[in-house]
């Protein structure tokens, strides 16, 4: 209330502006609502969290599959958890329309034979590995996955051993009430998706370089300082960086920090060169060259040396229309478990195995199943992960109802009305 009268004519005007604009957003980025068949606890075909649902995804979650660096992972843990696997879903591994392997020891591949040769396949996929903890800071032991207050917690629960179990489930329900697929489908769970990457819907992901600024100084002792040395030119470089204003939208939107800064090797003397590396994570609008370009641009200073010592372009933008099967699919499936929920396009923030994708199709979509409260974020790559058990089922669920929706020929029919827009 007290907002309200507080608030301006003038402000009100903004308010009803911005509605305005993201109504309109919103509409023209998916018009297509398809009549959906809402998920109920009393379908014949729900799949219930029983106990042994629970159980289930808690022993995943028991596994100690940390990754820590790139080949550097729990290999003990990770067959360990294979084992499990194999032996927790007997339906899936003994089908004849269902093909597994082992690819580079670790990560697994299924291959789901459906009879129409003429659709298209597709694929899921998911991780194994997660990344490292503190069990200090964890209110419960991060590999328990105790039970508490309705929540599962776990290192894995929402990154990503319930993509992992739930598309198993799923599976595992499917071929055990006979169901036989008529498209093709892959599955694969990656063991190293959390050390391979240097570090909403997503349907494209942001790019990354990590920029080297390298100054090579006149060494000497520091009794004997000259005006500048590598140090200070460098330091000169990495503040413009950092107080620049932005001077683009797009650029605000390439998100930039310093990660590390070396340079000093005794405290009395002045090094002959020093370096920094900058990360940016890059917006699909701009490309690589770009943001080295913009760089070049902001520091200004010729005795900075500027080199990419990674990079990698943000992925191509996946078909978010009205007739792409991939994401109509995703976002019936999404509405059928979570009635409420505005299905919209957006950036993936993060880099995802998916990098390795993008070589076969352009149709990739990033989705977790995940319901996150505000608190939950931090939670992510943090402390306490955790994630309902109610959240499990609905995990479960959408997986099979997507497994369902995409082994349809192709969408519903729809009809745009032009006129009721
Ligand atoms: C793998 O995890 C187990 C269980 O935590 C631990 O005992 C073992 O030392 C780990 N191995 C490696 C190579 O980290
Ligand atoms: C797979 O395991 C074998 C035996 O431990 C090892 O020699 C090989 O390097 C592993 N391959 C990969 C890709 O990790």
């Amino acid at each position: 209330m007290t907002f309200v009268h507080s608030c301006s004519s003038v402000c009100l005007l903004i308010f009803s502006v911005l509605f305005i604009i993201i109504a309109i957003r919103t509409w023209t980025f998916s018009v297509r609502v398809d009549k959906v068949r809402e998920c109920r606890s009393v379908d014949s075909d729900f799949i219930q969290a029983t106990d042994e649902v629970i159980e289930r995804f808690q022993k995943a979650l028991k596994f100690q599959t940390v990754s820590v660096e790139p080949h550097v992972y729990n290999t003990s843990e990770l067959h360990q958890l294979k084992e499990f696997i194999k032996s927790a879903f007997p339906t899936i591994h003994g089908s004849p329309l269902v093909t597994f392997e082992e690819v580079a020891n670790y990560s697994l591949l299924y291959t789901v034979q459906g009879s129409d040769g003429t659709l298209a396949p597709y694929f899921l996929a998911a991780h194994l590995d997660v990344v490292p903890v503190s069990p200090e800071l964890w209110d419960a032991p991060p590999f328990g996955a105790e039970i508490r207050d309705g929540f599962i917690y776990a290192r894995g629960t929402i990154d990503f051993k319930q993509g992992v179990m739930g598309i198993l489930e799923a599976l595992e329900y499917l071929l055990s009430r006979g169901i036989k697929p008529r498209r093709s489908f892959y599955i694969g769970f990656g063991h190293d998706e959390e050390v391979n990457n240097q570090v909403k819907v997503g349907t494209t992901e942001k790019g990354q370089v990590i920029i080297e600024l390298k100054v090579k100084g006149e060494p000497g002792h520091s009794s004997m300082p000259k005006k500048e040395s590598a140090i200070s030119i460098l330091a000169k470089a990495v503040v413009k960086f950092l107080s620049r204003k932005p001077s683009t939208n797009a650029i605000t939107r390439t998100v930039t920090s310093v990660t590390l800064i070396q340079g000093g090797v005794k405290v009395n003397i002045i090094p002959p060169e020093a370096t920094a590396y900058v990360n940016h994570r890059i917006h699909p609008s701009q490309s690589v060259q770009e943001i080295i370009d913009y760089d070049r641009q902001i520091i200004n200073d010729e005795r900075v040396q500027i080199r990419a010592s990674y990079s990698m372009e943000p992925h191509p933008l996946s078909p978010y229309g009205d007739e792409d099967f991939g994401y109509q699919t995703i976002k019936n499936s999404i509405r059928q478990v979570w009635k409420e929920a505005v299905v919209a396009p957006g950036v993936m923030i993060g880099n995802t195995d998916s990098r390795h994708y993008i070589r076969f199709t352009t149709n990739i979509y990033r989705f977790s199943p995940t319901f996150m409260f505000p608190d939950d974020v931090k939670r992510f790559h943090g402390n306490n992960e955790r994630m309902s058990v109610k959240n499990y089922e609905q995990v479960v669920n959408f997986y099979y109802h997507v497994m369902m929706n995409a082994d349809q020929e192709k969408l519903p029919p729809f009809h745009q009305h032009s006129s009721e827009l």
